[in-house]
């Protein structure tokens, strides 16, 4: 019998406000090509940064329950606001259900970048949790890098998606948006929303400086839980599985028709 053939798939749910977690997702068919995923978009409820903790709270709820009646055996919450506000009820709710969640890369400061003038840029929601806070100040305690919270990016990355048509006006918004962070003199920005790094080329051409995304990271994490020493993870599957709360039903989409958006 073909031991890689009945492997069993490893089915993982992947969720975010919107299109952001397609950082996430990107990520995870590069790095764990062998597993099935379940990708849920709560756009009908997107942004979540200006919402309160209660409302997001809620909706991840709803989310892990629809994610769980598809069999994923994890979950991956590809957002970091949800992540700030929710990851811990949602973990200690769930105890069978491992949770694996995306959180601003301030380790950069130290691991990759050495001495540099460094900004984290996150939603309202996520910038002003307390488990952000308490990140910071493990991650950052001399406070080199400096936080900036943006009111509207999440939202525009998410009209841009829904209407390419809109991109002028994007680039105009974006450079308001931006411009607490002018004159800084930073190299480096921090993406602490997964709907960041889809419009990083933006960001960097308007703050001439580096990004620096966790994304990769967590894909790698997902993979290295999932798969057990020994383990062959099986074959790559050609689809994936789409849901959106603006049009709830499960879709199963082409890997192949999967595209990251807005890259140059
Ligand atoms: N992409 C999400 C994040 O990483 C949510 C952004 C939003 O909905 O405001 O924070």
């Amino acid at each position: 019998m073909d031991k890689k053939m009945n492997a069993p798939k490893h089915k993982i749910g992947v969720f975010d406000s919107g299109i952001g977690g397609f950082s996430v997702l990107n990520e995870l068919l590069k790095a764990f090509p062998e597993a099935e995923y379940f990708y849920y978009s709560d756009d009908a409820h997107a942004p979540y940064g200006p919402k309160t903790d209660e409302y997001i709270n809620q909706r991840t709820f709803v989310i892990t329950d629809e994610l769980i009646s598809q069999g994923v055996e994890m979950i991956v919450v590809a957002c970091n606001t949800a992540t700030a506000v929710s990851i811990d009820a949602l973990r200690a709710a769930y105890p069978q259900m491992p949770f694996v969640g995306v959180e601003p890369y301030l380790n950069a400061y130290y691991k990759e970048t050495g001495p540099s003038k460094m900004a984290v840029l996150t939603t309202v929601s996520a910038g002003k949790s307390e488990r952000f806070k308490r990140l910071k100040e493990r991650l950052d305690p001399k406070g080199f890098i400096d936080h900036y919270s943006l009111q509207n990016l999440a939202r525009m990355v998410e009209e841009l998606y829904k209407h390419p048509e809109y991109e002028g006006e994007f680039d105009k918004l974006l450079v308001s948006e931006l411009e607490p962070l002018q004159g800084k003199q930073y190299t480096h920005a921090i993406l602490g929303c997964t709907h960041y790094p889809l419009v990083r080329n933006k960001i960097e051409d308007v703050l001439k400086l580096k990004t620096l995304s966790p994304c990769p990271y967590v894909a790698q994490r997902v993979r290295e839980l999932s798969v057990k020493p020994g383990e062959v993870p099986g074959d790559i599957s050609e689809t994936f599985e789409f849901y959106s709360s603006s049009k709830p039903e499960w879709v199963k989409k082409n890997r192949s028709d999967f595209y990251y958006p807005f890259k140059k």
